[in-house]
């Protein structure tokens, strides 16, 4: 179990700046994903942890040891490169063994380790086989088991899923997901796909532009985006953003927009412009002339288990998100409805989200800084 800190992190490459003075605690045992576009510092972030890459500013505490400027091998953190390329021309036995032959374990400590973790992720009956010719899922396994058997304190992994085709990834997820559950060991996860991240996640850190954004675990994410770029970022279809037609008060539990007035959680701050969201499944369909906006169905989309239908309305589109029972009918007219309890307001002028009761009560489970 190991807990990693980084403070006011920071990495220049000559004027260019890839990493802005991230500060986050990695709790010890948490499956943390690093999420955000490309070019915005995740790897940078996690090269830094592994220690290929010095920072330029801040530091990085494993288990309150200073760590920053150790070299890799001089901290006990893995980085797992290729969770999947295994070596053909070796059995099972052979794979699992390289990574603590290449580290020159005792004989004796390899096999004990070879066969716990074989254990583990039971293969033991698979240790004296080829691994050409291994079903999927087997393959997975051994893999996965050469990645564990160092028994780092921490894992970092960099889009260790990226080349897999869909289906395959999903079951990587599970898999990855199963053995953490059972290990506990601190895992640092680079991805920019926000649908590994919500599978895999105890905690998740949106970066953009070589800046933390926001770190919470997935609820705190999709129901309370720090911003409008974490708003947009989560969730498909997004969240509905609107812009609202008035300032905004303290202690205003309503907001003009379409010339009729919306009912939001009371703001805990002022904003003379204002951005409404809500995501498409807290959006009601009701019949013409009813509701909190009035528009016209414009598109329909049919997924199975529910049907999601954009309606362009005075203040602009606004997707939905109905069950199987509602289906919406193209270009008919329909009247809207928010759930006020999941509406979240930002400030326009910053982006930011604007205090209200409910986001102060919720509590984000990461510290960042
Ligand atoms: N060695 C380097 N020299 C100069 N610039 C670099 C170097 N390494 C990274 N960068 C720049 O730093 C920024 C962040 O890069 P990084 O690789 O951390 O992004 P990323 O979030 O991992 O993106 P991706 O999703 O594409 O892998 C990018 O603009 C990149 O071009
Ligand atoms: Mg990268």
């Amino acid at each position: 179990m190991s807990e990693i800190r980084i403070q006011n992190l920071q990495k220049r490459f000559a004027d260019f700046t890839a990493v802005r003075g991230s500060s986050l605690v990695l709790e010890s045992g948490k499956f943390v994903v690093l999420l955000g576009p490309s070019g915005c510092g995740k790897t940078t972030t996690l090269r830094m942890i592994a220690g290929l890459e010095y920072p330029t500013g801040g530091t990085i505490t494993l288990d309150g040891q200073d760590v920053t400027y150790l070299r890799p091998r001089e901290r006990d953190i893995a980085m797992v490169f290729q969770l999947f390329a295994l070596y053909p021309h070796m059995g099972v036995r052979g794979n699992l063994e390289f990574p603590l032959r290449n580290e020159g374990v005792p004989r004796a400590e390899i096999h004990r380790r070879v066969e716990e973790v074989a254990a583990i992720l039971r293969i033991e009956h698979l240790l004296d086989s080829r691994v050409t010719g291994l079903a999927g899922g087997d393959r997975q396994r051994v893999a996965l088991g050469r990645a564990i058997v160092r028994q780092p304190k921490a894992f970092l992994m960099d889009e260790p899923l990226g080349t897999l085709d869909a289906e395959f990834r999903e079951l990587m997820c599970v898999e990855l997901r199963k053995l953490h559950d059972r290990l506990k060991t601190t895992t640092v996860f680079v991805t920019h796909d926000q649908n590994e991240a919500m599978a895999l996640a105890d905690h998740i850190v949106v970066m953009n532009q070589g800046e933390i954004l926001q770190a919470d675990d997935p609820h705190g994410i999709y129901s309370f985006p720090s911003c409008l770029f974490v708003a947009k970022f989560i969730g498909r279809p997004p969240m509905n953003l609107l812009n609202v037609e008035a300032p905004v008060a303290r202690g205003d539990n309503q907001v003009r927009m379409a010339r009729r007035n919306i009912a939001v959680p009371a703001t805990e701050a002022a904003a003379a412009a204002v951005v409404l969201g809500v995501r498409p499944e807290h959006v009601r369909l009701l019949g013409a002339d009813q509701g909190a906006l009035g528009g016209r169905v414009q598109h329909v989309e049919y997924f199975g288990s529910h049907w999601v239908a954009e309606v362009q309305t005075e203040a602009g589109p606004v997707k939905v998100l109905a069950d199987k029972s509602a289906r919406p009918v193209l270009e008919e007219r329909v009247g809207l409805d928010f759930d006020t309890r999941h509406v979240v307001l930002f400030d326009a002028a910053t982006e930011l989200l604007l205090p209200s009761v409910t986001t102060i009560a919720h509590q984000p489970s990461m510290r960042h800084g």
